[in-house]
């Protein structure tokens, strides 16, 4: 059994939710997105957030994997693994990445900040776009070359770093120099967290799991609003959180996936910048930031609040194969007298209202 979970509008729909309730055995693999993801879980009254872990890892029972389409940030993998260790969660023999990964590295982080500071996009800072253009320009470094020599690794690691300190300091203006030796010693640190065990051909692992006939859960991140080519460009993130991405994220030919359960809330939420059609008057939007602790689990940042949008939702259900729905959220809006669903937007915006429901 396949099952797929993708979120419908612009992320943060309560996936990292659903997929906790629906899988007791199996495998979660994440296929695309790094940090920039915040999945929200709650076990046994406590809170988790998850950046970087895909959200099985709770379950002791569950195998969880982050596949190729992703990226890693080695500080806050680092932190994770620690925090969820504490609380007694033993991920050994349960926890794999995929060799091909790329990594966030310091510079990323900064160059990403720096380059938003101009365009505007409203990035979480998490280097998602400068380490995902590593990697189509091919000179990204990989979970794979963990395994380097010091030296190989520092030569591998040196030309890059002087273009980012070049860029940084001439183009940006920033004044902070990233010296090779800090990398390293993030480099070393992350290595001593994890072994050749956990880092593995998990494309192989998958096929083999498939065949096998064991249950594999393939969970995205952000949003389809968000999908780098069918999402608002440019402002989207830089990877395919939609489900045609999971063929090319973990290494898979084309085949049908079981259920593509797609994840909408009850009404509309984004952070960061970009077209947003059906947002609703100010005094509504923070009675729904409030109820609904409409917060961006990444940044904190405040999520601005529309209305249900179908006419986005029907585009989004088509692209993604979705054969069933998870609607999140609804008690949020149990307190407002109206409410208003987007029903079309081709020459005017048409909502249809619902008025004196919850009396
Ligand atoms: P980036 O992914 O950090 O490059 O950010 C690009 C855009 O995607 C920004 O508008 C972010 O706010 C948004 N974004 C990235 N990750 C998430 C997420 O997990 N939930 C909601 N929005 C996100
Ligand atoms: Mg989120």
């Amino acid at each position: 059994m396949i099952t797929v979970v993708v979120g419908l509008q612009w992320g943060d729909e309560g996936k990292g939710k659903i997929v906790d309730t629906l899988i007791s055995t199996g495998w979660v693999v994440r296929y695309q997105g790094g940090a920039n993801a915040g999945h929200t879980v709650y076990k046994n009254g406590t809170k988790f957030v998850f950046h970087q872990l895909p959200s099985g890892i709770l379950n002791p029972e569950i195998k969880n994997g982050i596949a190729a389409g992703c990226v890693v940030d080695p500080e806050i993998l680092i932190e994770e693994i620690e925090s969820i260790t504490q609380k007694g969660i033993n991920i050994s023999n349960r926890f794999f990445i995929d060799s091909r990964v790329p990594l966030v590295l310091k510079f990323h982080k900064l160059i990403d900040k720096a380059i938003d500071k101009k365009r505007g996009i409203g990035v979480t800072g998490r280097g998602i776009g400068p380490t995902q253009a590593d990697r189509a320009r091919r000179w990204a470094l990989r979970m794979e070359d963990l395994f380097l020599k010091e030296n190989d690794l520092k030569d591998k690691l040196n030309d890059t770093v002087e273009f980012y300190n070049f860029i940084l300091n001439n183009y940006y203006k920033e004044k902070q120099e990233i010296k090779i030796e800090d990398i390293l010693s993030t480099l070393g640190k992350f290595k001593s967290y994890l072994t050749e065990e956990n880092i593995i051909d998990l494309s192989t692992i998958i096929q083999n799991a498939i065949d096998n006939k064991q249950k594999i859960l393939f969970e995205s991140a952000q949003g389809s609003l968000l999908d780098i080519n069918f999402g608002t460009y440019p402002f989207v993130t830089s990877s395919h959180p939609i489900s045609g991405g999971i063929y090319t994220g973990v290494g898979l030919p084309p085949q049908k996936f079981d259920r593509v359960i797609g994840v909408m809330k009850a009404y509309t939420t984004r952070v960061g910048s970009g077209p947003f059609p059906s947002r609703v008057p100010e005094k509504i939007e923070s009675f729904i930031v409030d109820i609904g602790m409409e917060y961006g689990a990444t940044t904190g940042r405040k999520r601005r609040c529309g209305w249900l949008d179908l006419e986005l939702l029907k585009k989004t259900i088509r692209l993604n194969g979705v054969t069933e729905i998870a609607l999140t959220k609804l008690d949020v809006l149990s307190g407002l007298n109206e409410i208003k669903i987007l029903i079309e937007k081709e020459n005017e915006y048409k909502y249809k209202i619902f008025k004196g429901w919850n009396k």
